[in-house]
């Protein structure tokens, strides 16, 4: 493919096909500069000193939607830390209420939670400390605060271990199933009120025919339709130099996508004509990765309040993290989850093939599962670019 599209670029055409297999994974090895955070902050901090950095070094690693890692930390009160959405992180088009940013503020809170417990320390976290923001706009007011504690009665969770190992995998996955005793370790993890967790593979088959397929049309609506595809852009980093700078969104490394950005033939400004060749390639090997994906996993909440979504994050790591320990690999499939308008059916669908009646019910997460060749971590921006200066005020 990238040879045909290469030989159409010698020859004069205009190069449609630039980023075949881009946004739906697919990035070469990444510059060693943008993954230090995954060599870790080392051994565990020395008694009677300041775990914070030790423990947020392995909050950074959680995933997060669009890997933006909008976390900001204030730790001015000792023993205590405050955790903000950075608002310059949020996702407008594709995830306007900020429901995925709740939720990637819950996995933040989920590893630093198994940090704590590393060491010994009890993590209070107490949800929106000055009151919950409204339902479709979030605001300056901090989303947690944690309080840290020694307690002799406090246990490692063996969910840390997957720490560093956790990875999005956006790969084709393995036709073998997930044993059923991993699905049992997967769902067994992460137990929130109020939410129910659910697979489907070979023995529904019907039902996963409609997984795929509602998966496969949210996937072309999101490609297709221009404001979000163009969110989708902004977060783009293709080769090296762009990764280093910004150790955040969705890296490309391919030679090819980076020969054919630095000729200036592929503008991150404009979206897509309609029936763009590229896009194409993209939907027709996404569809390919899903119909072979051997099953799927979800989780619905009663309720949508924004501490349902910060446990829903928080949910979804240890799954992830679960996961792991299973040898299996997720990749969460959110574009149908997501709430504009050209997603409605999408979203009503996926609601109503899982059981959760809408509006009192929302399906949080929805995601690939199985087996799959090891991928590469994602970069990250390290601690420091997540504490607050001590003068700062959040907002
Ligand atoms: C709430 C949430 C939603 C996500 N949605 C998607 C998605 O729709 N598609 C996808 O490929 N990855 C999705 N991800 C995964 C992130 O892109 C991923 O965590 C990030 O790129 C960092 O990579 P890592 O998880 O391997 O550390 C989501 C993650 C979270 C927490």
């Amino acid at each position: 493919m990238e040879r045909r599209l290469f030989i159409r670029l010698l020859g004069g055409g205009v190069v449609t096909a630039a980023t075949t297999g881009t946004l739906s994974g697919c990035s070469a090895d990444l510059p060693a500069e943008a993954l230090t955070a995954w060599q870790g902050p080392g051994q565990p901090p020395a008694a009677g000193t300041d775990p914070r950095h030790w423990m947020l070094a392995h909050a950074i690693l959680a995933p997060h939607s669009h890997n933006l890692q909008s976390w900001l930390v204030d730790l001015r009160q000792p023993g205590s830390i405050t955790l903000y959405c950075d608002r310059s992180r949020l996702l407008p088009e594709t995830d306007p209420f900020s429901r995925q940013m709740m939720m990637s503020q819950g996995t933040f809170l989920e590893l630093l939670n198994l940090a704590a417990r590393q060491v010994g320390l009890r993590a209070d976290i107490q949800l929106f400390p000055q009151g919950e923001f409204g339902p479709t706009h979030i605001d300056q007011r901090p989303t947690a605060l944690i309080r840290l504690s020694p307690d002799a009665s406090i246990r490692p969770d063996p969910l840390f271990q997957q720490v560093f190992k956790r990875r999005t995998n956006r790969e084709a996955y393995e036709a073998r199933e997930p044993a059923v005793d991993a699905l049992a370790a997967i769902a067994a993890s992460a137990v929130v009120p109020n939410t129910v967790t659910g697979f489907v593979g070979s023995a529904q088959a019907t039902q996963r025919d409609q997984h795929r397929q509602i998966a496969m049309d949210a996937w072309r609506i999101e490609l297709e339709t221009p404001r979000t595809i163009l969110e989708s852009y902004q977060y783009l980093r293709i080769g090296p130099a762009e990764i280093n700078q910004h150790r955040d969104g969705i890296s490309i490394n391919k030679p090819f996508v980076r020969a054919v950005t630095a000729l200036g033939l592929f503008d991150r400004t404009k979206a897509p004509a309609p029936g763009d060749s590229n896009i194409a390639a993209q939907i027709k090997e996404f569809n390919a990765k899903l119909a072979t994906t051997p099953a799927f996993f979800w989780f619905t909440t009663q309720g949508n309040s924004r501490s349902t979504q910060v446990l829903a994050g928080r949910a979804y790591a240890r799954a992830q993290l679960a996961a792991s320990a299973q040898g299996l690999s997720m990749h969460p499939l959110q574009q149908a989850l997501q709430e504009y308008p050209e997603q409605a059916g999408t979203y009503a669908a996926i609601h109503q093939l899982v059981g959760a009646p809408l509006p009192t019910h929302t399906v949080q997460m929805w995601a690939r599962l199985g087996h799959a060749p090891v991928v590469p971590p994602a970069p990250r921006r390290g601690v420091a670019a997540h504490v607050m200066p001590v003068s700062a005020s959040a907002g």
